[in-house]
């Protein structure tokens, strides 16, 4: 299994990126985020996506060098179009500029539409965090066949929808991040475990038939298997409430049969960002999230070696460790990327050199 450093898998991304049609810019942009996503521990999101963004641009169904649009600037609420640029660019754009906007007026709502994969949401609750604003998004995903049950149903009928929330941290306590799929577990990291040979645990996938499987093949055959939703119908409610924010108010569209043969990836984001200066004063703010996440963090572990953990704090156990000893990608995955890299014109020698 080849385990790479950041920096030399940066290094194979922008060029192959470069190679697939984006300027130095976008393909840093695209890159940093992907990379950042492996170190993270989100292999799901990470590097291994690069074959479909390859097969996307093929399609037609992802543009390079498509910047955000700004269709409707409407005091603190801003309209974007993603125009099927790259999520990860189109999506950072869009938060940039309400992150500004909030500042000035204490909220801005944002949305944006027809982004192809945005790619990990934590990656936009850390800009509004890096900002000392809190916020929330909403996602949902089109272009492609439903992968997720409804509670209690048999068949896919919406996507991963994931959920994110940020909050900043202070001098004592790191930031909180819920970032997360609405389904037990995310397509990506199906995908990961089928490209390392490993079966599934249980009830996370059933087979095109609706019957409880642990081969994760059933999400990558037609006919097609489903996920299930995390948390029963809570979990499934909360999926819905993303596919209706994320979908309608943001104006791209929802899993319905007529936009799942569009093909690629498309996200349609709902955000809003909060500048919690304009809600209650600061020093006791930071004092309350000080004490309440000690507070949690104190109960008596269940297993002695599990300390209790808040959201983001797994990601920066895996960014520090990746970080120092690198990204490990499993053979499959990696072959993938070599054939994603020729396929632009990149010899394997090339990119080889590159992460020796
Ligand atoms: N762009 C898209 O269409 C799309 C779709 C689905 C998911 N995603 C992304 O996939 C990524 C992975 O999602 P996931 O659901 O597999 O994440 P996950 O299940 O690994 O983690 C979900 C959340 O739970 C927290 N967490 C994990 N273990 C914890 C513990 N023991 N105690 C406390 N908190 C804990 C994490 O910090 C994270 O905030 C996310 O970045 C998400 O944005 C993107």
């Amino acid at each position: 299994m080849p385990t790479v450093r950041e920096s030399a898998l940066n290094n194979v991304v922008r060029e192959i990126l470069q190679k697939a049609g984006s300027d130095e810019q976008e393909a840093a942009i695209v890159a940093e985020h992907l990379v950042r996503s492996n170190l993270c521990g989100h292999d799901s999101h990470g590097v291994g996506m690069i074959p479909a963004y390859i097969e996307h641009i093929a399609a037609g169904v992802l543009k390079p060098n498509m910047p955000a649009k700004l269709v409707k600037d409407d005091s603190n609420i801003l309209i974007f179009d993603g125009q099927l640029g790259y999520g990860q660019r189109t999506a950072s754009e869009a938060m940039s500029q309400t992150i500004s906007r909030c500042k000035e007026k204490g909220v801005a709502l944002m949305t944006l539409r027809n982004a192809h994969h945005i790619g990990r949401v934590g990656a936009y609750g850390e800009q509004s965090i890096n900002a000392g604003l809190e916020s929330l998004h909403f996602v949902n995903v089109i272009g492609h066949k439903p992968v997720v049950l409804p509670h209690g149903g048999r068949d896919g009928r919406y996507s991963t929808n994931p959920l994110c929330v940020a909050i900043p941290g202070t001098e004592k306590t790191d930031a909180i991040l819920l970032d997360m799929a609405t389904s037990r577990m995310a397509m990506g990291k199906v995908r990961v475990a089928m490209e390392a040979g490993k079966t599934l645990d249980d009830h996370l996938v059933v087979d095109p038939d609706g019957n409880p499987t642990n081969d994760p093949s059933v999400m990558f055959n037609d006919p097609l298997g489903a996920l299930f939703p995390f948390g029963e119908y809570k979990g499934y409610g909360i999926a819905l409430v993303c596919e209706l924010l994320g979908g309608v108010l943001a104006g791209g569209g929802t899993c319905l049969p007529k936009t799942q043969t569009i093909g690629g990836i498309i996200n349609n984001m709902l955000a809003v960002v909060i500048d919690p200066k304009r809600l209650v004063e600061q020093d006791w703010m930071r004092r309350e999230l000080d004490e309440m996440v000690r507070y949690v963090k104190a109960s008596p572990p269940h297993d002695p070696d599990m300390p209790v953990m808040v959201a983001g704090d797994p990601e920066r156990e895996s960014f520090l460790k990746r970080q120092k000893e690198g990204v490990p990608l499993s053979p499959g995955a990696w072959e993938k990327i070599l054939l994603a890299a020729e396929r632009v014109g990149i010899p394997r020698s090339r990119v080889t050199s590159l992460i020796e």
